[in-house]
């Protein structure tokens, strides 16, 4: 069991734990994943690693709370305890080497890009950051970002925060009016949004990271259930990424695949929330 040794609300609906884990934590990187399981009937879920510590022996998780698994982890508090948090699972991310590296998180894909921030700006590294979310309620970890970045540039959709607009915007200002060079691109959130990211850099042969958060069964290789097509070849993104080149991915394809099972969530959800007697409404 892993106990809940912190919570705090960051904003509507996404939670910020940090986990009881030395196991997960002695090996983690930036990158990588962990499953996790509430009870013995329950799903397991997919959530990158959004920091840990090795020697305190803790992994913190940031969530958003979209499903019935994470709608459940976000009911219990500081003290109590999950069933299963299995990892690290997946490739860490392969960050040696780069000088200059702008990191693009959209919405709760922020969190996962906090770890490669620290670790770029930790061996020296240049990092810029944009960050954008649909209003000021939903940026995340700006304060944490600003500490380790050389520029931190934010957008909301609505403009109750930043600059009016997609991240998306910024990133074609930095490139086209600015003519700012990078060595690489990582970019974290909605497939629309590291759709458009790729398909701009690709113009400008900046190497462009994503990283995939396909439909999940057991993270191992398995099951197929998150396959995606990189570079025209198949692809599990549980343990071939979940990062990939951006340039390659199919996201089409990635973006038919991650609709394809709402109905069924829909009435998964619906069933367990009457089973336990929680209303139809
Ligand atoms: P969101 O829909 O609120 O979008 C966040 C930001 O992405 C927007 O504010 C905007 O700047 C940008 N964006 C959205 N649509 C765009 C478009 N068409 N063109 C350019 N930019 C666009 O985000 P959310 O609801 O917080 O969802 C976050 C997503 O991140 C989820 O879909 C989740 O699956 C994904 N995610 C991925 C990982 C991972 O490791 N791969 C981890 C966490 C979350
Ligand atoms: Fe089953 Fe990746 S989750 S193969």
């Amino acid at each position: 069991m892993y106990k809940i040794l912190e919570k705090k609300a960051l904003g509507p609906g996404m939670w910020y734990m940090r986990i009881q884990a030395p196991l997960v934590a002695r090996r983690a990187m930036p990158g990588q994943f962990i499953m996790f399981r509430i009870s013995e009937e329950g799903e397991r879920v997919p959530l990158t690693i959004a920091d840990f510590d090795r020697q305190e022996g803790w992994v913190t998780i940031i969530f958003q709370e979209v499903g019935f698994s994470t709608k459940q982890l976000g009911r219990l508090e500081q003290g109590d305890h999950i069933l299963d948090f299995a990892g690290p699972l997946g490739q860490p991310s392969v960050l040696d080497g780069f000088k200059k590296v702008l990191c693009i998180g959209g919405g709760v894909g922020i969190a996962p890009l906090y770890p490669q921030i620290k670790q770029l700006s930790q061996a020296g590294a240049s990092v810029s950051v944009i960050i954008g979310a649909r209003s000021k309620d939903y940026i995340i970890l700006e304060e944490e970002i600003k500490g380790l970045s050389d520029s931190l540039y934010i957008a909301t959709d609505d403009g109750s925060y930043g600059q009016k607009g997609f991240v998306t915007d910024i990133l074609k200002d930095l490139i086209t009016k600015q003519a700012s060079k990078y060595d690489l691109v990582i970019a974290i959130g909605p497939l629309v949004m590291m759709k458009a990211v790729a398909d701009f850099t690709r113009a400008f042969a900046i190497p462009t990271r994503v990283s995939l958060n396909p439909i999940m069964v057991d993270g191992t290789g398995m099951c197929g259930g998150c396959r995606v097509t990189v570079g025209g070849q198949t692809k599990y993104a549980c343990v071939d990424g979940p990062e990939f080149d951006g340039h390659l991915v199919d996201f089409d394809e990635a973006m038919r695949r991650q609709g394809m099972y709402k109905q069924e969530e829909r009435v998964d959800h619906f069933c367990r929330l009457t089973d336990q007697g929680g209303g139809s409404k």
